[in-house]
């Protein structure tokens, strides 16, 4: 009988680990599903599941909080600057020279699975500009073409998927024609995905032939930029430093001197931008000192009365929250996996449609199953050296991530107009405004009229006289 030696290895792995219900279908399946399941199943990493299932499924190990940690040091926004100019200028300028150089590559992780937003297809596909509804893949390609104008070089572009949207997401990238990226220039590869597990430690089937599983979270990407062989791509284009950020964020300032300038001066090896949080109990990780390195704490594991706590001038103690924008030298990611590395795990009880013991789909309305997933914020700690620098929200963070209400679309866009509104301004340019001080025009910059803030001023004369309810879409 076909794969008969397989099929009676995997029964025998299968009953050591107590998932011997994976096979439970088997004999229904056609020759092609069966080697199908019986690869997913030896993918499977046993060497470590049975200590996840003890650790992370069948009970709560998430690593909750050290003993004792404090805030961590920060540099203040560049708009803030004026005491650090001397070092923020000489940041600056390494920036550009990083940059010109062609040493900085861009990456974005686009392997979740946006279910908050629930768009049909991989999120940058989602439509987002403002007056031009270009989508997210295609606002961030236009940035690189302008930084490569702008700094004459080649910059590649990496972009993790998941085995759940690679394919969709290669589609884009091909029926767009690779943005006028050039196809040689642009690197998808697959981040690993992790199976679902059932309270009690079974590991669940999606379908009689697939096991349920999920990307193993944006902490996954410094393991996939090893093993896809994108890191070594890199090295031979000599680039020494990756600028990260997520797919959901079209305010996202790819490249930024002073922020890749900082990091390269201060010798860091992974660092952050930050943003003073809105509130005490803003959803945003907090970046912390523990045992002298940046960390993260989750926003869910910091007591209430330390995010409360505040400084004699009224500032929150524990006030900078992380945004997931990143710059990560080539060198560290070589590191963390020279010696098989490996990121804290966490669990998170979701809700897993699969296959019950009948073979009858389940499509739960409660959360019924445990994903595990790693988190990129979790190698701060393992940098020798890692800065933050504070940045504005209204500038940089405006993430996409609900349907509606906060995050939502709406909201992105509403930033993405006031933002082109107020370099706008600040380059003299006069933009109506309602009386309670919203654009009264719907406005939006593409990348290639304007990178950065003062790019606007350059080109002040091309820009026409704005009128109330005006759309314009500066490009
Ligand atoms: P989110 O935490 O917002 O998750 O990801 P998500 O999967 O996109 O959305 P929900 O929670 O299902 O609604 C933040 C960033 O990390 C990436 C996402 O694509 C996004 O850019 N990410 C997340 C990955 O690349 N892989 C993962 O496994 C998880």
């Amino acid at each position: 009988m076909e794969h008969m030696e397989e099929y009676k290895k995997t029964v025998e792995l299968l009953r050591f680990h107590g998932q011997g219900h994976l096979l439970a279908f088997y004999d229904q399946l056609t020759s092609l599903q069966k080697q199908q399941l019986l690869d997913e199943i030896n993918a499977l990493d046993f060497s470590v599941i049975p200590y996840w299932i003890e650790n992370y499924v069948k009970t709560n190990g998430n690593v909750g909080i050290p003993d004792h940690f404090e805030p961590a040091p920060s540099h203040p926004p560049a708009s803030a600057s004026a005491q650090q100019s001397n070092k923020y200028d000489q940041a600056r300028l390494m920036g550009v020279d990083l940059i010109s150089a062609g040493k900085v590559a861009a990456f974005v992780v686009a392997g979740g699975q946006g279910t908050r937003l629930g768009f049909d297809g991989p999120k940058g596909d989602f439509p987002i500009g403002p007056v031009s509804n270009k989508t997210l893949f295609g606002i961030f390609a236009e940035t690189i073409l302008a930084a490569r104008k702008k700094y004459d070089t080649p910059i590649p572009w990496y972009i993790m998927t998941s085995p759940l949207n690679h394919a969709a997401t290669v589609d884009i990238f091909e029926s767009n024609d690779y943005f006028g990226l050039g196809k040689s220039d642009v690197s998808l590869f697959q981040q690993g995905a992790n199976p679902n597990f059932a309270t009690d430690g079974k590991i669940l089937l999606a379908d009689k032939c697939t096991i349920a599983s999920s990307p193993d979270g944006h902490g996954g990407s410094l393991r996939a930029l090893y093993k896809s062989g994108a890191l070594a791509d890199m090295k031979t284009r000599g680039i020494e430093q990756i600028s990260y950020w997520q797919v959901d964020n079209p305010l996202i300032n790819i490249f930024d001197p002073l922020f890749i300038g900082l990091h390269a001066l201060d010798g860091a090896e992974m660092s952050s931008k930050a943003l003073v949080k809105a509130h005490p109990m803003e959803k945003v990780g907090n970046f912390c000192l523990v045992d002298g390195k940046v960390a993260v704490i989750e926003y869910s594991d910091l007591p209430d009365e330390q995010a409360h706590r505040r400084n004699p001038d009224g500032s929150l103690v524990f006030e900078l929250g992380s945004i997931a924008i990143h710059v990560i030298s080539t060198a560290f990611i070589e590191k963390l996996n020279a010696h098989g590395f490996a990121l804290p795990i966490h669990r998170a009880v979701k809700k897993v449609p699969h296959i019950d013991a009948q073979g009858n789909r389940v499509v739960p309305t409660e959360p019924n199953g445990i994903k595990l997933e790693t988190f990129v914020f979790d190698a701060l700690p393992l940098a020798e050296k890692s800065i933050i620098l504070q940045t504005v929200r209204s500038e940089e963070f405006a993430p996409v991530k609900n349907a509606t209400g906060d995050d939502s679309p709406e909201v992105t866009r509403r930033m993405m107009i006031a933002r082109a509104a107020d370099w706008l301004e600040a380059a003299g340019v006069k933009v109506p405004r309602t009386p309670d001080g919203t654009p009264d025009c719907i406005l939006e910059i593409a990348p290639s009229f304007a990178l950065h803030r003062e790019d606007v001023a350059e080109k002040a004369d091309q820009i026409p006289a704005i009128m109330p309810g005006d759309q314009l879409y500066l490009a």
